[in-house]
């Protein structure tokens, strides 16, 4: 055998986002004069801000100069970020999480897809299903995950906690004790949330059974309900079971620069007592070369009084085609969720159609894109997700065509 591990082989031929790229190159190839309406994956449209534009200027005429040049970033991030994270984000919510347990990285998919490297290969995940699929296919990649069922689509070593209308898109606490647990709360794919009450019953579980909890905080800036979670943090005992997963792509745009971080607490210890804060930060530093400077500095800047105000109005924007989107499918006829704190409208789909199915009929027929459930798992199926981060004519347009169909 000459490549890495079998298992590679069983997943499907490429990742969910760039088989549905693939296939709408080819319709675009197929079809030139049409005006596809892209609301598939979770990338932003609206421009950077002006005070994120205005540090990255600056930083990067520091770089011209050298007394201000920059070369490798520290590994762990630039103190003046990790500082900012911590009183800007942290301190509001009440929680003692300092900048040494801030690790700064190139976005939350790296480490949303890197953080199982410093888990033993028998670990027991637990997933969410539907689920964002770098957690399971990161785990297969690491072989820990067992053998695959071509009829369910599920792995044999996978703890799947589905996640339907019937439970409210919130998962069950497991029956089968595992050792790590994938939470991601406002939910990718579903747009659900869960109470901090019920975060807190996720957290007394976890430090029960010696488990951890990677928690995908990606989307909270999108939250406009009191009563929930910002950050597992909020939670008492969480840093004794916890890592938190952040990402600069959804709350200030910046999933052409990439920056994100990981909160990994000192107390945070693994079963047999081995500091997971230790084992990370060896990681990273071997692995990973630093976020550039200039990226940094633009992260600092959107904890500035104008980058917060800029910021926050991009989100209302997205937030409203969330609106459009989710009113405008109800009135279609569409079974509708998610789409209030989070940029992502959840549907069934029409007449029994697979997922896929659907995903064939919304482009050939209207011409839109969105992701077919069954990608983020098998409770998936019967199922399709919108996103809001398209632009605001674009997604009227879309409901429009979708109304008419
Ligand atoms: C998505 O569409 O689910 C997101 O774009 C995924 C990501 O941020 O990597």
């Amino acid at each position: 055998m000459i490549h890495a591990n079998g298992d590679y082989l069983k997943l499907p031929g490429s990742y969910l986002f760039s088989t549905i790229a693939k296939k709408v190159a080819a319709f675009t190839e197929a079809n030139p004069d049409k005006k596809v309406i892209r609301l598939g994956i979770g990338d932003v449209t609206q421009p950077l801000c002006p005070a994120v534009i205005d540090a990255i200027h600056k930083a990067t005429d520091e770089m011209a100069a050298a007394e201000t040049f920059h070369g490798y970033s520290p590994d762990l991030g630039y103190q003046f970020l990790r500082e900012t994270i911590a009183e800007k984000v942290f301190r509001p919510l009440g929680t003692d999480i300092t900048a040494e347990e801030i690790f700064i990285s190139d976005g939350a998919k790296s480490d949303s897809a890197n953080i199982q490297e410093i888990f033993a290969k028998d670990t027991k995940i637990a997933v969410c299903d539907p689920v964002y699929p770098v957690y399971v296919d990161t785990n297969v990649m690491a072989g820990r995950t067992g053998t695959y069922d071509e009829t369910t689509g599920l792995w044999s070593n996978v703890i799947y906690m589905p996640c339907t209308a019937a439970n409210g898109y919130s998962p069950e606490l497991p029956k089968e004790v595992p050792d790590l647990i994938y939470l991601c709360f406002p939910n990718n794919p579903t747009g659900a949330t869960i109470s901090k009450a019920e975060l807190q019953e996720w957290v007394d579980y976890a430090n029960k059974n010696k488990a951890v909890i990677v928690y995908d905080a990606a989307y909270e800036a999108y939250i406009s309900e009191a009563g929930v979670p910002h950050s597992i943090f909020e939670c008492e005992g969480a840093r004794d079971c916890a890592i938190e997963l952040r990402s600069f792509s959804k709350n200030a745009g910046f999933t052409g620069t990439r920056l994100g971080y990981a909160v990994i607490p000192k107390d945070l210890k693994d079963a047999d007592g081995v500091s997971l804060h230790a084992l990370w930060a060896r990681r990273h530093g071997t692995k990973f070369n630093g976020a550039p400077y200039i990226i940094q500095r633009a992260g600092e800047a959107v904890y500035s009084e104008e980058g917060q105000r800029q910021t926050r109005e991009q989100i209302a924007y997205y937030m409203n085609n969330a609106k459009v989107i989710y009113d405008g499918l109800k009135s279609a006829g569409y079974t509708v969720s998610g789409g209030v704190n989070a940029p992502y409208i959840w549907l069934k789909t029409p007449d029994g159609m697979t997922s896929w199915e659907f995903f064939d009929f919304l482009l050939e027929k209207a011409n839109v894109v969105g992701t077919p459930g069954s990608g983020f798992g098998p409770s998936g199926e019967g199922h399709f997700r919108l996103t809001a981060f398209g632009s605001y004519e674009n997604s009227v347009e879309a409901m429009e065509r979708i109304k008419a169909l």
